[in-house]
């Protein structure tokens, strides 16, 4: 392992764990020799000085992963192994790189003999210990090498490990961007729960921790449902407040949520909930702008008169609601991005993959699997009907939740589009007939008719 930090530090002492022996190096030589004070007794760690000492001890091919920040870091690391390595050797990426680095270094590679591998792992600290979601794509040759290390190591969901091969190229490291474009979409419906609940129905932090506790007891079951329940308990060690009360409304991002918006975009496939969450995440960080504009623009501050156990309710539906249709939306992007982008992305077992260790884990993934196993080309899930019993009976409370959004004036824009890409997807008629008649006018674009087959362009009167 390359790069000892939080991340490669613990995947690789979750290695060890397993039987496997292995060697870490890191530049910084602290995290060296701390490496083998953490691993657990009776297992086979070492820390090593240079990376010559570390690929001179290892058994050929060799399977050499890193776990260092995307971008220049990695082509370092590339850089200062290949003189060391041999032909069929495997070196595999497991952060968060762009798909099109991916791509680049896999071709670099390939005219050396040398296998590269871009492989997501989810699952933050805890889960690269004890289990993270493992998401490898591209050479079968190089994935049937390190398939037992990396089965070892997995979650377990139901005894089947949350890893498999997604794909082409860089399929994994697309897939893992796609996931955490998920991510980002799920925690910002989650924070405007949170505000519609707390500035909009006056839940302490105590009731809030009770209704996220109960939700994940429930068919919203989930890890980020979980923590967020856990967050309202979390006393500040410096005031008498609740931490999350503390914290600065500035959110920060390393820009896999943007990546996922840019490349929907050239796919030309819609998510507009993962891309509100990122537009969402920047607006946050406009913080003197807002505090700027609340002065010019007061806002209501009544509390919504909804008794509260039933706003609860239709939080709740609105949270299950948006939540499906986000998942629905990076799927979609997938689905696409496996055909288009030539990366054969095995849907099912993306879906599986991401069952057990990973931030977006849910209770609704085995319905997903389920839909996916009925139909593995399945275009959108909201065409399966499991899905569209799970929408239709949440659409009430969340309409009812949009409605009080707006009438209060709490943003809850990840939600609200959530609910317009659902009324677009399932509109048979769109008003678009009027935007192609528009664009004949202006810039003779030309449209099609609803009677006849072919292209046609009108010259338009202008009173
Ligand atoms: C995971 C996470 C992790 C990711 C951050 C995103 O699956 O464990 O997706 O890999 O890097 O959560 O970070 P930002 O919010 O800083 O973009």
């Amino acid at each position: 392992m390359i790069g000892l930090g939080v991340m490669g530090r613990n995947f690789l002492l979750n290695m060890a764990d397993h039987g496997f022996k292995v060697i870490g190096f890191d530049k910084d030589n602290q995290k060296t020799s701390a490496l083998e004070s953490a691993a657990t007794a009776g297992t086979t760690v070492k820390g090593v000085g240079t990376l010559q000492d570390m690929v001179s001890q290892l058994a050929v091919p060799r399977k050499i992963m890193m776990l260092v920040p995307a971008g220049k870091p990695v082509d370092d690391v590339i850089e200062s192994l290949l003189p060391l390595v041999q032909k069929g050797d495997i070196i595999i990426d497991g952060g968060n790189s762009h798909f099109t680095d991916t791509l680049r270094r896999v071709t670099y590679l390939q005219g050396k003999g040398i296998h590269f591998m871009g492989m997501g792992v989810s699952g933050g600290e805890q889960g690269a210990r004890t289990g993270p979601s493992i998401m490898p794509g591209g050479d079968q040759e190089a994935y049937s090498h390190v398939r037992p290390m990396l089965e070892a190591v997995a979650a377990k969901v139901d005894g089947v490990p949350c890893v498999a091969h997604l794909g082409k190229g860089a399929a994994g490291h697309y897939v893992k961007m796609v996931h955490n474009g998920i991510e980002y979409a799920i925690m910002q419906l989650i924070s405007e729960a949170y505000d519609l609940l707390h500035r909009g129905a006056g839940l302490s932090n105590d009731e809030l921790y009770t209704v996220f506790d109960t939700w994940n007891k429930g068919d919203l079951r989930s890890f980020l449902i979980e923590i967020t329940a856990d967050i309202f308990l979390q006393p500040d060690d410096k005031t008498p407040n609740r931490l999350v009360d503390m914290i600065l409304d500035k959110a920060g991002a390393k820009g896999t949520g943007k990546w996922t918006s840019q490349d929907a975009m050239d796919l030309g496939v819609p998510i507009p909930t993962i891309d509100m969450a990122v537009a969402m995440r920047n607006l946050s960080a406009l913080k003197t702008e807002r505090v700027q504009a609340s002065a010019l623009y007061p806002q209501q501050t009544s509390l919504i008169g909804t008794p509260k156990e039933q706003f609860i309710q239709q939080v709740h539906d609105a949270l299950l609601f948006a939540t499906i249709i986000c998942y629905a939306q990076g799927l979609a992007q997938l689905h696409r991005a496996g055909i288009d982008l030539d990366m054969q992305i095995p849907m099912p077992q993306v879906v599986s993959v991401w069952r057990g260790g990973c931030i977006i884990r849910s209770v609704l993934l085995p319905t997903f699997a389920n839909a996916f196993k009925a139909n593995p080309g399945l275009s959108n899930l909201l065409l399966d009907a499991e899905v569209a019993k799970l929408l239709n009976a949440n659409q009430a409370g969340t309409r009812a939740v949009a409605a009080m959004a707006i009438q209060h004036s709490i943003p809850a824009a990840a939600l609200l589009s959530s609910l317009s890409y659902f009324d677009t997807y399932r509109s048979k008629q769109l008003p678009i007939n009027l935007l192609q008649a528009q664009r004949d006018f202006f810039g003779a674009h030309t449209y099609q008719r609803i009677d006849q087959e072919g292209t046609f362009h009108t010259e338009w009167a202008k009173k």
